[in-house]
C-alpha cells in the first residue's frame, strides 16, 4: 500500500528569518541563527520548517521584494549557508520549505532596472501602461494596492507600472514566456539544492485580466477581503501551476507546493488542488473565525469535506506573519469580533485586550488545531504564546502598510518582533552577547518571562504545552482517520473523535464534565481532571 505523502499529517513551523535568531549580532535574524536553533525546532517536535523569503532584498516588504531569486540575502548569509542549513535540517529530520514570490519582483531586480531604463522589451515583463485623463496624469485604472493607495506608480517618462503591493514590488506579466521559463528555472535551482517544497506567495494573483478593467467599488483593501476583482483568482492562473507541477514531478516524490491563495471560499481553493496542480494550500478560515463553537465547527466541517473532495489534506493556520497574533485576537471579551486582519483592527482596538484570556484561548486553540486531520502550521512565537505588540513607537514601524495607508493601519510589525530566547541580556538572546546593533524591532521588557529559557523551566508554560502536544499528536492523531466524528456535547462546546482519541473544547462560561471512562492525555490548562473549565481543551483516550 502506498504510504501517505509526508505533508499530509505534518506540522510545519513558519520561520520569519529576520526575527527568528541573530547569529552574527547585527540585530537581524539570519541563517547562522536558524542553524544554531535547529535542535530547538527538532526538539519541539515539528516535521518541517517553512522559511519566509531568504533572497537578496532591499526589505521594502520584509523580503517579499526579491532582487535575485537565485541567491541569499547577504544579511542572512550565503548560498553555502543555505545548503548547510538544509542539510542540517534534514539530518534533524526536518523538511525544508522555502517561499517563492512570483507575483512581483523587487523594483531593484535586474529585470525592473532594465524596464526603468526602457531597454527593448524589458517593460513587457511587467505591466506598464499610459495613464488616463489629460496628460495621462491619472492611473490607468482604479486598482488599489493591498497596502493602501493606488496600485500604480508613474515613472519619469510618464508611463505607469502596476504594483498590487508596494511600489517597490512591481507585478510581473505572466503572459510573457520569459517570466514563465525563468520561474521554472528558479524552481529547479532550489529543488536541485535539496529543498522539499515551496510556499507560493500570492498564488491567486499571477494572472490579471489583460484589459486591466476598473475593479469598481470594493470593500476595504486587504488580503482577507478578496472579492471578484480582475487581478485575483483568474482561470488562467491554473495553467502556470500545471507547469510547475510537472517540474516538481521531475524530482523524487516528497516535493510539495503550498499555495497562499486568499480566495472566496474552499470551493475556489479546490481548483488549485486538482491532481495536476498544487499539492496543498493554506485554509485561512480557522484564522478568520471567532472563538465560538458553532463557527469553528462549521469551518472544520467545510475544510475537511473540501479536502476529501479534492484528495488534498485540510490545512490549519492560526496565525502567520501577516495577521495579528492569535493571543491578541482572542484577547477581547467579545468573541464576535471578526478575527481581524490588521487593517480592520482600528474598529475595535479601543477595547482592552485581556491577554490572560487570549493566552488561555490560544492554548485551547493549539490543542484543537493539533488534533485535526491534515497539515498544521505553527507561526514562530505562537509556541511561546507571544502577543501582538501593538504599541511600537511609530518611528520603529517598518511595514510598508503603515506608510502607504497614510498611517491609518499600523501594519504587521507587531507580529514580527524578534523572538526572546533567554532572559539574560539586551535582546533576550535573540542576538549573541556583544551584538553591535539592537534587534531590528524593539522587544517588550516583559518578554523575558516568555523566553524559551524561562518557559523551558515551567512545566505549565505554553512552550511545555506545545512540546507535549506535538509529541502526543504523533501517538494519538497522526495515524488516525481523516474523518471527524462529532460527539454530542452541551451547547458552545465541541467534541470530536478520530480513531480512539477525542478532543473536547469548552467555549461556554461554565465548566463541563469530562466523560467518564476517559483519561486526560493532554490539557490546555493545568490540573484538569474531572471537569473542563471555560476556554480550555483536552485530549482524551478511553481508560
Ligand atoms: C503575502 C505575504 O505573506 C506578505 O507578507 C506580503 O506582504 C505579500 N504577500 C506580498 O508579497
Amino acid at each position: 500500500m502506498a504510504t501517505a505523502p509526508w505533508w499530509e499529517n505534518a506540522v510545519v513551523y513558519q520561520v520569519y528569518p529576520r526575527s527568528f535568531c541573530d547569529g552574527n549580532g547585527d540585530g537581524t535574524g539570519d541563517l547562522a541563527g536558524l542553524l544554531a536553533r535547529l535542535p530547538y525546532l527538532a526538539g519541539l517536535g515539528v516535521d518541517a520548517i517553512w522559511i519566509c523569503p531568504w533572497y537578496p532584498s532591499p526589505m521594502a516588504d520584509g523580503g517579499y521584494d526579491v532582487a535575485d531569486y537565485l541567491d541569499i540575502e547577504p544579511a542572512y548569509g550565503t548560498l553555502h549557508d543555505a545548503d548547510e542549513l538544509s542539510a542540517a535540517a534534514h539530518d534533524c529530520g526536518l523538511r525544508v520549505l522555502i517561499d517563492i514570490v512570483p507575483n512581483h519582483t523587487s523594483s531593484r531586480h535586474n529585470w525592473f532596472a532594465a524596464a526603468l531604463r526602457d531597454e527593448a522589451g524589458a517593460r513587457d515583463r511587467y505591466w506598464f501602461r499610459a495613464g488616463r485623463g489629460p496628460g495621462g496624469d491619472a492611473p490607468p485604472n482604479d486598482w488599489a494596492s493591498m497596502f493602501g493607495g493606488s496600485a500604480w506608480t508613474r515613472v519619469e517618462d510618464g508611463l505607469w507600472y502596476l504594483h498590487l503591493f508596494a511600489p517597490d514590488q512591481p507585478d510581473l506579466n505572466w503572459q510573457h514566456p520569459q517570466v514563465r521559463s525563468e520561474f521554472e528555472r528558479i524552481l529547479r535551482f532550489w529543488f536541485d539544492r535539496g529543498v522539499d517544497g515551496f510556499r507560493i506567495d500570492v498564488a491567486h494573483g499571477l494572472e490579471k485580466d489583460p484589459e486591466l478593467p476598473d475593479a469598481g467599488p470594493r470593500p476595504a483593501a486587504g488580503l482577507l477581503s478578496i472579492t471578484a476583482h480582475p487581478a485575483w483568482d483568474r482561470d488562467a492562473v491554473h495553467e502556470i501551476y500545471r507547469a510547475w507541477r510537472r517540474v516538481a514531478d521531475e524530482y523524487t516524490p516528497g516535493r510539495v507546493f503550498v499555495a497562499e491563495c486568499w480566495v472566496a471560499d474552499n470551493r475556489r481553493l479546490a481548483r488549485y488542488l486538482r491532481p495536476d496542480e498544487l499539492h496543498t494550500a493554506f485554509q485561512f478560515d480557522l484564522l478568520k473565525a471567532p472563538w465560538r463553537a458553532a463557527e469553528l465547527r462549521a469551518v472544520i466541517d467545510d475544510a475537511v469535506a473540501q479536502a476529501q473532495a479534492v484528495g488534498a489534506p485540510p490545512t490549519w493556520v492560526l496565525s502567520n506573519h501577516d495577521t495579528t497574533r492569535v493571543v491578541t485576537r482572542y484577547a477581547r471579551s467579545q468573541p464576535d469580533h471578526p478575527v481581524e486582519p490588521h487593517w480592520e483592527r482600528a474598529r475595535w482596538a479601543a477595547e482592552r485586550a485581556d491577554l490572560d484570556l487570549g493566552r488561555r484561548r490560544a492554548r485551547a486553540a493549539a490543542l484543537l488545531q493539533l488534533a485535526l486531520p491534515g497539515t498544521a502550521y505553527v507561526y514562530q512565537g505562537d509556541e511561546l504564546g507571544l502577543e501582538e505588540i501593538e504599541n511600537l513607537p511609530d518611528n520603529a514601524r517598518q511595514d510598508p502598510t503603515w506608510r502607504q495607508s497614510g498611517h491609518a493601519d499600523v501594519g504587521r510589525d507587531g507580529c514580527r518582533i524578534p523572538l526572546p530566547w533567554s532572559a539574560e541580556h539586551a535582546s533576550f538572546g535573540f542576538s549573541p552577547r556583544g551584538a553591535t546593533a539592537p534587534p531590528w524591532l524593539p522587544q517588550p521588557a516583559h518578554w523575558a518571562a516568555l523566553s524559551v529559557a524561562a518557559q523551558t523551566e515551567d512545566p505549565h508554560s505554553v512552550l511545555a504545552l506545545y512540546r507535549a502536544a506535538l509529541a502526543l499528536r504523533r501517538i494519538y492523531w497522526a495515524g488516525a482517520s481523516g474523518a471527524i466524528e462529532w460527539l454530542e456535547t452541551p451547547s458552545d462546546t465541541l467534541a470530536f473523535r478520530r480513531g480512539a482519541a477525542q478532543c473536547l473544547v469548552n467555549f461556554a462560561p461554565d465548566s463541563i464534565d469530562i466523560p467518564r471512562g476517559f483519561r486526560v492525555v493532554a490539557a490546555s490548562q493545568p490540573d484538569v481532571d474531572r471537569t473542563l473549565p471555560t476556554d480550555a481543551a483536552v485530549w482524551l483516550t478511553p481508560r
